[in-house]
């Protein structure tokens, strides 16, 4: 199916009792907190694995003058150390997945220079240890503000970098009401619970990588490239995923060096990132430095927006983050620009995280939206109102659906917003408090993906796709849709996924999961049940699918019955279509936060946080709401705690553990809830759901500063805003 026109109706509208939407535990839940479900490192298919280690290099920039393995050779159980004087020939980067010691050049600091495989774990550690690297050592080049001169316009990743309409300069320096400000926001790590984990194994020709990958068949591909063998060599197994938050979009360094080293020792190879490897030899999301420009009329209404952001890359990478995009569907304005520019610095490789672009985007523009509100003193909903735009203000096309204006009420109506009061005016104690708000507003892209479903005798269904669970509740969402369409009980329904055997799948990532796997898979159920129909000679109109059994006029049949006993396989397929272009495709919310601060200590308390979110159809109420609280957990550490530190000296993050790069305990996560209005988007997907995984991040953490200015009448624009820089 292509989505070239809206959706009519389908067995999926009109039933508010039905399985769709219902908050059903997860099916996979006890398997995970019992142990018994295998993440990546835990597999036991491949028997007898060796182990092994990567040796990151010390330095940032600069090239290896010498390098001694033969200790590291010698030592205990060592059976390979792999290095750039022996690896294997390897293919050209591919998307961000780069061959493994390639040369002598040293471009960031942790990039592998070694491979130490051995019998344990612990051996190939200690061997690692002892390979000895001289360093020819320059100093890192690793601040963005200090290479602002250099930054270019990067080549056109999916948008292009720049976007304009009417003349912005003008219309800003003729506007009554002028704002320019500039933001800035930290590198962030995504700091997932799972760290990077493949065992490798060679069953003669093929590699299979037993892994922790959100897109496997995007990872099939890419590894294809750099290994130089065809994909269909590649399969790659993720049956369980201990959180990605992006980090996992990507095939790593570990899975490609454990790949090359197997074949070598002629046994399965396991390796594991440490905690320390993760911030270096993986990826990050870059810092940025976002300069806002609002030109407006005395009443606030918008003549004029700017959103430039700077971001910085790898060497020899053009990853950029696309801060500004989601400014050229936010708010009505003639005149516009935004633009992304990059710098190549020697730091870690750059790549998407949670909500790439809008996350850090919303950062800067929400709160320069505050800032005009506080300027002009109209209330900061009212003049986001007075700024809704007809229609995507740049692409010119209408919304899908856009229910930005009903959030924004609603969350007002519930938090009690008629209580906020100007800027640093309410004391209760010894703490200023005041409330805070923001815009959400993420894509929703459609993407391509397939599956297969079979109905065995016993009228039991399996749905097969290479899918992935990030621990998102993929499993549970598609057994609903499943369930739903063929009118089976969740226990009857078997969900494989995570495999790049199966059908392809879009995978986990930029919100798109549910909708496209979840719609491809309706497709399939939907050819299953004209199969069925078929088979058993039914009339198509009017039949309905309920408890095991189809019924269509006066006859009802069993499912098992009709799929006879070989069972029956249908497959589906959804990928966008002319309607991609045709209308603007967003999710779309509103954050409210109430922060209470130290008056002596500056520390910053978020007191209460509520987001009210439009996603289409909800697949699963409890794994939607989860989706949204977690999203706006990200939020809370975006805004107050989340900070890459470099050391300027070595180019490494200093902070590289999680007692040191803070993310959000329990007990910074107060009161926090999400309500979704209602919603269907027949222009999204057959399923008329919408992407919900980044949409609780985007403003949240915007909010959480509005509310911190309006608690102390202290502007911060540097993120995260630490009590210091309150004071
Ligand atoms: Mo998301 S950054 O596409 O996992």
């Amino acid at each position: 199916m292509e989505m070239n026109q809206p959706i009519g109706a389908t067995p999926l509208d009109g039933r508010p009792d039905g399985l769709v939407g219902r908050p059903i535990d997860r099916i996979d839940g006890r398997l995970k907190v019992t142990g018994r479900a295998p993440y990546a490192y835990e597999v036991r298919e491949p028997k007898n694995p060796a182990y092994g280690f990567i040796l990151g290099a010390t330095v940032a920039n600069g090239t290896i003058r010498s390098l001694d393995a033969a200790a590291a050779r010698r030592a205990p159980g060592v059976l390979h150390v792999m290095t750039h004087e022996n690896v294997p020939a390897q293919g050209e980067k591919r998307e961000q997945v780069w061959p493994q010691l390639q040369g002598t050049e040293i471009r960031f600091f942790g990039q592998p220079v070694a491979f130490v495989v051995a019998e344990t774990f612990e051996q190939a550690r200690a061997a690692a240890a002892l390979v000895k690297v001289a360093y020819e050592a320059a100093p890192p080049k690793v601040s963005l503000k200090a290479a602002l001169p250099e930054a270019y316009k990067p080549k056109p990743a999916q948008t292009d970098p720049d976007s304009q309409a009417g003349d912005f300069e003008a219309a800003f320096a003729a506007a009554p009401v002028r704002l320019d400000v500039t933001y800035t926001t930290p590198p962030q790590i995504h700091a997932q619970m799972e760290p990077h984990a493949t065992i490798a194994e060679w069953q003669g020709n093929r590699v299979v990588l037993f892994t922790a990958n959100q897109m496997l068949n995007r990872g099939q591909k890419s590894l294809a490239a750099v290994l130089k063998i065809p994909e269909t060599d590649i399969r790659l197994v993720s049956r369980y995923i201990g959180g990605g938050f992006g980090s996992k979009l990507q095939i790593q360094p570990e899975a490609t060096l454990a790949a090359l080293a197997a074949r070598i020792v002629g046994r399965p190879v396991k390796v594991a990132m440490t905690r320390q490897q993760e911030f270096h030899a993986g990826t990050h999301r870059t810092d940025t430095i976002q300069r806002v420009r609002l030109g407006a009329d005395r009443d606030g209404r918008l003549s004029a927006i700017g959103h430039e952001s700077w971001s910085d890359a790898a060497i020899g990478d053009q990853f950029f983050e696309t801060a500004a995009n989601v400014t050229r569907a936010l708010y009505a304005a003639p005149h516009r620009i935004t633009r992304h520019r990059l710098a190549n610095l020697n730091v870690p490789i750059t790549s998407a995280m949670r909500a790439p672009g809008e996350a850090v985007g919303q950062l800067a523009f929400e709160c320069a939206m505050d800032e005009l509100a506080e300027q002009l003193a109209i209330d900061p909903i009212e003049l986001r109102v007075r700024n809704e735009p007809e229609q995507d203000p740049e692409k010119r096309v209408p919304f899908t659906v856009r229910q930005l204006v009903p959030c924004m009420r609603e969350g007002a109506r519930l938090f009690g917003w008629e209580k906020r009061q100007a800027a640093g005016t309410r004391r209760e104690g010894r703490y200023r408090v005041g409330m805070g708000m923001s815009a959400a507003a993420r894509l929703n892209p459609l993407m391509p993906s397939a599956a297969r479903v079979r109905l065995d005798p016993d009228g039991s269904l399996t749905v097969r796709m290479a899918m992935t669970d990030i621990g998102t509740g993929t499993y549970t969402i598609l057994a609903q849709i499943a369930g739903e369409m063929m009118g089976l009980p969740v226990e009857r329904i078997r969900v494989e996924i995570g495999d790049t055997d199966f059908p392809m799948a879009a995978g986990s990532g930029g919100s798109f999961g549910a909708g496209s796997a979840g719609s491809a898979l309706y497709v399939a159920c939907d050819n299953l049940r004209q199969a069925l129909l078929k088979a058993g000679d039914l009339a198509a109109e009017g039949a309905a699918f309920a408890d095991g059994r189809v019924t269509s006029g006066n006859r009802s049949e069993a499912l098992a019955d009709l799929a006879g006993r070989g069972g029956m396989e249908a497959t589906g397929e959804i990928k966008p279509g002319r309607l991609k272009e045709q209308f603007s495709h967003y999710s779309f919310g509103a954050h409210f936060a109430e922060v209470a601060v130290d008056a002596d200590t500056g520390e910053i308390r978020l007191r209460r946080m509520l987001g009210v979110f439009t996603g289409g159809r909800i697949l699963n109420a409890k794994t939607a709401r989860s989706q949204a609280i977690g999203g706006m957990t990200f939020g809370i550490g975006a805004a107050l705690m989340e900070d890459g530190v470099m050391d300027p000296r070595f180019g490494s993050f200093v902070n590289r553990d999680l007692a040191e790069y803070h993310v959000p305990a329990h007990a910074d996560v107060p009161a926090i809830e999400a309500v979704f209005l209602p919603e269907l988007d027949a222009k999204a997907n057959p399923l008329k759901s919408k992407g919900l995984g980044e949409l609780g991040i985007c403003g949240a953490g915007a909010a959480i500063a509005n509310a911190i200015h309006n608690a102390t009448a202290t502007r911060i624009r540097d993120y995260p805003m630490t009590l210091d820089k309150v004071l």
